[in-house]
């Protein structure tokens, strides 16, 4: 169902050659793009629809994950020894963090922070939450022993938090508004692992099983006070490879959602009529596809070990 058999073709409106591996790649506010992975940091920025390669800097981690700190110009990164720093972005170009936060004791996933961004949520074999008023220091530690959460989304009204990994399941978790903790409020069992997932609305949020040829949307159920599953939309290809990494996101001001699955990023809308159509298919020929969606919906960035190139695709023709 629900499947346009005209998909838009798209081609980068810029590129960027990099022979080092990528895997992280994030847009900021300040018209930046900034990319990370093997031991290094790269910045270009992005004035109409162009790329602009401004530099690049060596250091010593290898960063899985980037977070931006909007109200105060810095950068979350989180390494695969599980170290979680910021950087101020001027200092990217001297490859000097600010700050070490609580450690992971394994690789580091994913990072985001709440609207707010009093709060930071890291993910790894626990989740992290760190909490900025108490400068920083670290305030909980959840889901502890977890063999590998893949990623995090945060509820619109940041008092639920979904979690999927490598260990079948996706865990609901809700913040109680007494004391702040983190409460496990659903387990809901699944039969492949987990790969990526994202709140749309405070009531419903999408999901993607390893290798699976279709997205699940689950739904609250207000009688149950329980996310069930509603509808599945089937996806047109995919291969039989997979990879960590580039999370799922949705923008809600166009109603976007991006879901890289196995050498596909798919691009769906979302109808008013709670359609999920799939408007693009990009091809990568390859699994190793990292990147992200900037905040207002209009591009796509991406690395990939085919192309090796930096890439910046063009998201508002996707008219309706
Ligand atoms: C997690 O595992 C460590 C080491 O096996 C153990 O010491 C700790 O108590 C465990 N934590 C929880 C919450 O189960
Ligand atoms: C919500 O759960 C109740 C009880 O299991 C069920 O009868 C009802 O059909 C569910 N609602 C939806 C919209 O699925
Ligand atoms: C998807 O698969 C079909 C049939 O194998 C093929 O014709 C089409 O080009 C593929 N589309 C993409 C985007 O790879």
């Amino acid at each position: 169902m629900n499947i346009s058999k005209q998909l838009n073709s798209h081609i980068p409106k810029s590129q960027h050659y990099i022979r080092e591996s990528l895997y992280t790649l994030i847009f900021t506010i300040n018209q930046l793009v900034i990319a990370a992975g093997l031991e290094k940091f790269i910045i270009y920025s992005l004035k109409n629809g162009q790329l602009k390669f401004l530099g690049q800097v060596i250091q010593n981690d290898i960063i899985f994950s980037l977070c931006q700190i909007k109200c105060s110009n810095s950068i979350l990164s989180g390494n695969i020894d599980g170290d979680i720093k910021i950087w101020h972005h001027t200092g990217l170009y001297h490859s000097k963090y600010l700050m070490k936060l609580q450690k992971h004791n394994s690789k580091i996933s994913n990072i985001i922070m709440n609207k707010d961004e009093d709060q930071i949520y890291s993910c790894s074999t626990s989740i992290i939450v760190i909490d900025k008023k108490q400068q920083y220091k670290y305030c909980q530690n959840i889901l502890q022993n977890t063999t590998s959460i893949r990623c995090m989304s945060l509820h619109e009204s940041q008092n639920k938090l979904i979690v999927c990994g490598l260990e079948k399941q996706i865990i609901i978790l809700q913040q109680d508004p007494l004391d702040l903790k983190w409460n496990k409020i659903q387990k809901i069992n699944i039969k492949i692992n987990g790969e990526r997932l994202c709140f749309i609305n405070d009531n419903q949020f999408v999901f993607q099983q390893y290798l699976k040829n279709q997205i699940q949307i689950f739904e609250f159920n207000y009688s149950t006070k329980q996310f069930q599953q509603s509808k599945e939309i089937k996806i047109l290809n995919i291969s039989n490879k997979c990879n960590f990494g580039f999370q799922m996101q949705f923008c809600k001001e166009t109603q976007i959602l991006i879901n890289k699955n196995t050498q596909f990023v798919n691009i769906f809308k979302i109808t008013s009529k709670n359609e999920f159509i799939i408007i693009s298919q990009i091809d990568f020929d390859t699994s190793k596809i990292f990147g992200s969606m900037s905040e207002d919906g209009k591009y796509l960035i991406t690395w990939d070990d085919k192309s090796r190139c930096v890439q910046l695709w063009e998201l508002i023709d996707l008219h309706f």
